[in-house]
């Protein structure tokens, strides 16, 4: 491998041939070299000639000679030039009618930011005054390049944008697999493995409001064979939009630089163009969301390690080298049920156990019509004082008292036909003149038409006078309930209500940038049923998200697992249920529970009041020794070491899963594991930890031990980072004698 100095030299050498060759260009072959600490991404942009990709992949020694000689592909592939045989990248109808477009290299510029590198490059079309500026930022510390354009022109009408995807990533591979993020509400992130075989696979979502129920934004490529969590080769791809996209893998067979036939693979990566046929003003510019790519040799860990530096460190998720207090929130325990003496009550039970938040959902606020159930009242943000007669100052004067937080929760986006606000407003809800309305959640929820400036005020101003009245109000639980299924907007004009599903979305971002400018520090959660906004379109607007709505903890073992691949543990808000769980009816042991909500952003959301002796006390050690691994486990490097997915399962074999984090330094770590299936007499896994520094001994102590027993074998023993991690540990996770679930955490030091 190449030293960063070494690279940087050749970089710099580049760069200044660039900046020589610039302004103006013309007549210059120019190459343009990005590269993260150790990825790598070469360009050919040489002037009047089509922008190709050389290289991508890792930064290794000898990719300027061989791979970046033996020619490129289209960085853009669109519709009617070359390179685009089975897919453009981009399609656009121009004003007269013409649907081809053939961009060609006009300008080329880059610089050096603190945080990062960035090569923008301007292409124009051939023949039509259609512009665009294509960006590259490589960044410094994290192996993340994002990719995206804007798109101008002065044409004499409008240009429509049919399809837009923000990047168009050729790849080569032995035997490329692909890992997606599956699921549905309380069924999050099924990781779905498939071999790419010739033809197109596509994945989408058309939700219109959220985009990680069903088929989530992000992908992984094996490039060589069936991922695997710690070695091969993998790249990583994230579109950072929380509306409607849709990613496609294209296989073709080509003819490589040797004359050899093979195949040829594309990733795209773009907004859904269906229904979104963009219209394009002259001189209005329309900028893709962006496209964050990783490559790592290290197996999909490596990517997902990529991602969570990505997102703590450069700005991607809100304030993200934070790590998060511990709260009690109130939905599963009391749901609408809301009363002061209830809430105070859980206030003084959080306080007890050693949390530091309590956040109040669904259910406190109304005025002519109450929110007793999910069909009422959205949009009529006052206080009901029928349940809280003193109001929110009441209970923020009541969170100070007992030295913890004030948390509350808004559905900002929505309305109820029965509501305040709906009968004043009728204009501010996505609907089609001359249909019926389609009601969503509880028979009369609708979707607020954040396309329109007035309703943007009106989400902005309720969370501002909030605030503003409520200054000690430390966290907001923002919900996103319900799907568009009313395709039309009244603030729209006719000719652009195609542009009904981007335009929802440029608008929540425009509030969320006006709410942050003026609130950076109220912690905001981003929640949409469970986790339906789980994306980097929102995140760094938002501190964390809700993981799912199902807090049953076996179940969670795999959603937290598949949403591990892309999202960091301080962003995902894992909380203690209730047993036997009220989705499942599963019963488990407060400890299980416990052990699996302490691998996140630890909570809790149950009835304290419901809760027995034994569940009490183990929740209150579990909060101690949460808060003496918070950092660890926060703002640790995740290691996925046996995936629930693949542990064997049966009377012979215990399935187990387990993972760890580890500091920076490799001098703290910790290590969960959790038995997922329970029979007498059935073997039990060896686990191999990762992370460490092989040279080094590191001592274990068990923690949040089992109330009542005493620590197990393995407290207090000490071990080389190279025998834990290629002997491994035998983890006494007993299913004998009603130990059903058992689960260990330990701290090695
Ligand atoms: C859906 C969320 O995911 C739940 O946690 C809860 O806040 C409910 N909405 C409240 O209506």
């Amino acid at each position: 491998m190449t030293s960063h100095k070494g690279l940087r030299r050749y970089r710099c050498f580049l760069v200044g041939l660039l900046l020589l060759c610039c302004l103006p260009s013309q007549g210059y072959a120019e190459r343009i070299l990005l590269a993260t600490p150790h990825n790598r991404l070469v360009l050919q942009a040489d002037p009047g000639q089509q922008l190709q990709l050389l290289y991508y992949g890792e930064d290794i020694e000898g990719v300027p000679s061989f791979e970046e000689e033996s020619g490129g592909r289209a960085c853009l592939p669109t519709f009617g030039d070359i390179d685009a045989v089975l897919l453009p990248a981009l399609l656009v109808q121009h004003a007269d009618g013409d649907l081809n477009l053939e961009l060609r290299v006009q300008d080329t510029e880059y610089s050096v930011q603190t945080d990062y590198e960035e090569a923008v490059i301007t292409l124009r079309d051939k023949v039509q005054p259609f512009t665009l500026r294509l960006f590259y930022r490589a960044w410094h510390n994290t192996d993340i390049i994002e990719t995206w354009y804007e798109i101008t022109h002065t044409e004499k009408h409008p240009v429509r944008l049919q399809r837009y995807d923000s990047g168009a990533l050729p790849f080569t591979g032995e035997d490329p697999h692909l890992v997606h993020m599956h699921g549905d509400w309380a069924a999050e992130a099924v990781p779905t493995v498939e071999r790419l075989t010739r033809g197109v696979k596509c994945i989408r979502n058309t939700d219109g409001a959220r985009n990680a129920h069903l088929d989530a934004p992000e992908v992984m490529i094996a490039l060589d064979g069936a991922p695997q969590e710690n070695y091969g080769r993998v790249i990583g791809a994230a579109l950072c939009w929380s509306g409607n996209f849709e990613i496609r893998l294209s296989t073709q067979s080509a003819l490589s630089a040797s004359g050899l036939l093979t195949s040829a693979y594309r990733l795209f990566a773009g907004i859904d163009p269906q229904a979104s046929e963009y219209v394009l003003a002259p001189r209005q510019t329309f900028t893709t969301p962006h496209l964050a790519l990783s490559f790592s040799p290290e197996g999909m860990g490596g990517i997902s390690r990529a991602f969570h530096r990505w997102a703590r460190t450069d700005g991607m998720l809100h304030n993200g080298m934070a790590t998060r207090d511990i709260l009690l929130n109130s939905w599963e325990g009391i749901y609408f049920d809301i009363t002061e003496e209830r809430i105070l009550a859980m206030m003084d039970d959080i306080a007890a156990f050693g949390g530091e938040l309590f956040v109040m959902d669904d259910g406190w606020f109304g005025g002519k019509y109450q929110r007793n159930s999910d069909n009422a009242a959205l949009g009529d943000w006052g206080v009901d004082t029928r349940k809280l007669p003193r109001g929110l100052k009441a209970l923020t004067d009541a969170a100070r008292e007992r030295h913890i937080k004030f948390g509350i929760w808004l559905e900002p986006e929505a309305t109820n036909t029965t509501s305040e606000l709906y009968e004043k407003h009728p204009e501010w809800v996505l609907q089609v003149r001359g249909r019926d309305i389609k009601l969503g959640r509880g028979g009369t929820q609708l979707v607020l038409d954040m396309t329109n400036p007035k309703v943007q005020d009106f989400v902005f101003n309720l969370i501002d006078t909030l605030l503003t009245n409520n200054p000690e109000i430390a966290y907001i639980k923002w919900d996103a309930n319900a799907s568009i299924q009313n395709y039309g907007s009244l603030y729209l004009p006719k000719d652009k209500q195609s542009n009904l599903y981007v335009d929802y979305h440029l608008g929540l971002l425009k509030t969320l940038e006006r709410i942050r400018a003026k609130h950076p520090e109220v912690v905001i959660q981003n929640c949409a049923s469970g986790g339906g906004r789980a994306n980097y379109g929102l995140m760094p607007y938002f501190d964390e998200f809700w993981v799912s709505d199902n807090n049953d903890p076996l179940q969670r073992v795999y959603i937290q697992w598949g949403t591990s691949y892309f999202f960091p543990s301080n962003a995902m808000a894992q909380h203690i249920g209730g047993s036997p769980y009220v989705m499942t009816g599963r019963t488990t042991p407060v400890k299980f529970r416990c052990d699996v909500a302490m691998s996140g952003r630890l909570g809790m959301e149950l009835q304290p009041a419901h809760m027995t002796d034994e569940e009490r006390a183990q929740c209150t050690t579990a909060i101690h020794d949460y808060k003496e691994l918070r950092e660890l486990i926060q703002l640790g490097n995740l290691y996925r070491l046996l995936s629930p997915y693949e542990s064997a399962a049966g009377p012979e074999k215990q399935q187990v899963a387990s993972l760890m984090y580890v500091s920076d330094a490799k001098d703290h770590a910790v290590l969960f594991a959790y038995g997922l299936s329970s029979f007498m007499r059935q073997a039990g896994h060896r686990i191999r930890l990762a992370g460490l520094e092989p040279e080094r001994t590191y001592t274990l102590t068990e923690k949040n031990i089992r109330h009542g027993e005493q620590p197990c074998a393995l407290h207090g023993r000490s071990f080389t980072g190279a025998y834990l991690m290629s002997v491994g540990l035998d983890i006494p996770l007993s299913t004998e004698y009603n130990h059903d679930y058992p689960s260990r955490i330990f701290e090695l030091k």
